[in-house]
């Protein structure tokens, strides 16, 4: 079965993560700015980069590789095109749940509401084998709304193809399954969204 992110314009899904009833962009984007801020990382991986969304934060004095990975071809074109003055940038179409990444590690990846859409088989196991020893990696996850409003509240309409492929992750869970492979919860915090949804982001070290 076709990945359904493949069947989404980038403007769709900028268009409802932007929305009143949604407002998400953002408060990925500060989240994305705390973990940098805590980790200043020489190296990060973004992955499901979608747009590009919090690229604007990373200091290149600091950050001098920048890896960003999607599924959609299309995204990772108007990442290039919008981020082409962003030194050290490289960008990957992979589907992290699907093929194995081949790309050197870095010392942070950044994984926001990806393993909701790519599941916690392949894509878990991709995610931390980019991350390099000494490293760390910081997961953002959804936390459950009410009833039927996870995906989809903003009314653009391609938006609905996403919601028998989209699975809330429990932090809890998510935070055993991560410690089992060799790493530790360094910091963990909560951001309240609109529409009673809200934002759980954990940061593991490798050890
Ligand atoms: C909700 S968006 C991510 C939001 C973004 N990380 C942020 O902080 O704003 C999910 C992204 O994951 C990508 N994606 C979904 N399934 C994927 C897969 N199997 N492999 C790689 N990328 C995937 C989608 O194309 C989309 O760009």
């Amino acid at each position: 079965m076709q990945n359904p992110w493949l069947e989404i314009p980038l403007a769709d899904y900028e268009g409802h993560m932007a929305s009143e009833a949604v407002r998400q962009l953002e408060p990925l984007a500060v989240l994305f700015s705390e973990v940098l801020a805590r980790r200043q990382p020489e190296s990060v991986a973004l992955l499901g980069v979608a747009g590009g969304n919090g690229l604007d934060r990373i200091d290149c004095g600091t950050t001098h590789r920048i890896v960003g990975v999607d599924c959609n071809p299309s995204y990772i074109d108007a990442v290039r095109e919008r981020f082409s003055h962003l030194r050290g940038l490289e960008l990957h179409c992979v589907d992290l749940a699907a093929a194995r990444v081949e790309l050197g590690p870095v010392e942070l990846v950044h994984a926001a509401l990806v393993f909701e859409h790519a599941g916690t088989k392949l894509c878990l196991e991709n995610s931390l084998s980019l991350v390099a020893a000494g490293g760390a990696i910081s997961i953002v996850l959804q936390l459950p709304a009410t009833a039927d409003a996870n995906v989809g509240s903003s009314g653009i309409a391609s938006i609905q193809k996403l919601k028998n492929h989209f699975h809330l992750i429990d932090p809890e869970w998510l935070c055993d399954e991560v410690a089992r492979r060799g790493f530790e919860l360094s910091f963990e915090t909560c951001v309240a969204l609109a529409g009673g949804k809200g934002l759980w982001m954990g940061i593991f070290l490798r050890l």
